[in-house]
């Protein structure tokens, strides 16, 4: 059986239906977005369809499989410890399917972001946030902004869950900033050529 087909069945097996056909059409969605920004496809399919593997893992068990396996955890991860589904399910991949370090980074930054993403990161980032099953304001908008502009878009991701955290006075991750930040910076030196 192909590796991905495997993958796809075993995740089917871990996760709730709704999280299986979200990671399904985030699957589908990195495909989309990897052929428009020419990457590897196979990785993109393959990372975004694992993005949220570690994602119904009960918290005691995430905290004991951080312990366990020495992946450290910051400030913001120990007071909302859901975040720690992208580090875990990175480790996972790593240790189950042999996954390539990048494809590992771009399950560990779909949560917050980091100014270390890289293109696929940054596609396994949007593909969670615009596949098929979304439903939310502006889904649509966003989905369009994705194909033309992946800088833009993930701008306009972060201003998003940034807004929401502000108005819900959830703690914000420094990662988010960060990479908010740097892609406003580099959006204005761009005007400026
Ligand atoms: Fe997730
Ligand atoms: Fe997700």
């Amino acid at each position: 059986m192909e590796k991905l087909e495997a993958i796809q069945n075993e995740l089917k097996q871990i996760l709730s239906e709704k999280r299986y056909l979200h990671s399904v059409g985030a699957m589908k969605k990195a495909e989309e977005l990897a052929k428009i920004y020419g990457i590897d496809i196979e990785k993109a399919k393959l990372a975004a369809l694992t993005h949220d593997i570690a994602k119904e893992m009960p918290k005691e068990e995430m905290l004991a499989y951080v312990q366990q396996n020495s992946i450290p955890i910051n400030e913001i991860e120990q007071e909302q410890l859901g975040l720690l589904h992208g580090k875990i399910g990175a480790d996972i991949v790593k240790k189950k399917y042999g996954f390539s370090e990048d494809m590992q980074k771009a399950i560990e930054y779909h949560t917050t972001g980091s100014i270390q993403m890289d293109t696929l990161a940054k596609i396994v980032f949007i593909a969670d946030k615009t596949e098929e099953t979304r439903d939310y304001d502006n889904v649509e908008e966003v989905r369009e902004l994705a194909c033309q502009n992946l800088e833009r878009c993930m701008l306009y991701l972060l201003n998003d869950v940034i807004k929401k955290n502000v108005k819900k006075e959830k703690l914000i991750a420094l990662e988010s900033i960060e990479l908010r930040n740097q892609i406003l910076i580099k959006l204005a030196n761009a005007e400026k050529i």
